[in-house]
């Protein structure tokens, strides 16, 4: 109980760490929250600040999915990395530095995935790419491959915890995609490129 509960708590707290706020901030010095869609991560800051920006959030909220996962990978097994994984999740898109008001999850949950299963992460990465080059939707190509995981654990895995806590990841992938989704139904979302 003890080792979950340091998962838990790290997990949470290197989820938190605000990579997109902090960049726009000392990169280009503004609040990315008030530019483009509003949102932290990798995609928004892309937009406004160009993809040398875009590149490092996305590097540094990865690495928080993946020091979470592999945190919990050494001390719990694949169960723990999962468990990490999610919590990260949570910290990124509730966290305790940004008053709980943060991203979406995608690029941490990627970066948990890939500790986890590198297969699995590829046939998502893959996914995202095919949507995205195929329709110009980043958040359409988020949610779509967030959507596979279950289904990609559990043939890697066969364990329903495991499968459980990717469920988990999908659902508050999809609640932080609240806004794109309505974007996405009256056609106005950002196109990529
Ligand atoms: O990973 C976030 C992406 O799916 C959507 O970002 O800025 O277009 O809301 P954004």
């Amino acid at each position: 109980a003890l080792r979950w509960g340091v998962v838990l708590l790290v997990a949470y707290l290197v989820g938190s760490v605000p990579v997109g706020y902090s960049v726009a901030r000392w990169l280009g010095r503004l609040d990315i929250r008030r530019y483009g869609s509003g949102n932290v991560g990798a995609t928004n800051v892309t937009r406004v600040m160009g993809a040398r920006a875009g590149a490092l959030v996305l590097a540094g909220d990865v690495a928080k999915g993946a020091v979470a996962a592999w945190v919990g990978l050494r001390l719990l097994g694949v169960q723990g990395a999962v468990a990490g994984g999610l919590l990260a999740v949570i910290g990124h898109s509730w966290p305790v530095f940004l008053r709980f008001s943060g991203g979406k999850g995608v690029a941490t949950g990627l970066g948990a995935v890939a500790v986890i299963s590198v297969p699995v992460a590829v046939a998502m990465v893959a996914i995202w790419a095919g949507v995205v080059l195929a329709t110009r939707y980043v958040s359409l190509g988020s949610i779509i491959s967030a959507s596979t995981a279950p289904v990609w654990l559990w043939l890697a895995f066969r364990d329903w915890p495991v499968v459980a806590g990717g469920v988990l990841m999908v659902l508050i992938i999809a609640w932080r995609h609240q806004s794109n989704v309505r974007r996405l139904l009256s056609g106005s979302e950002h196109r990529s490129y």
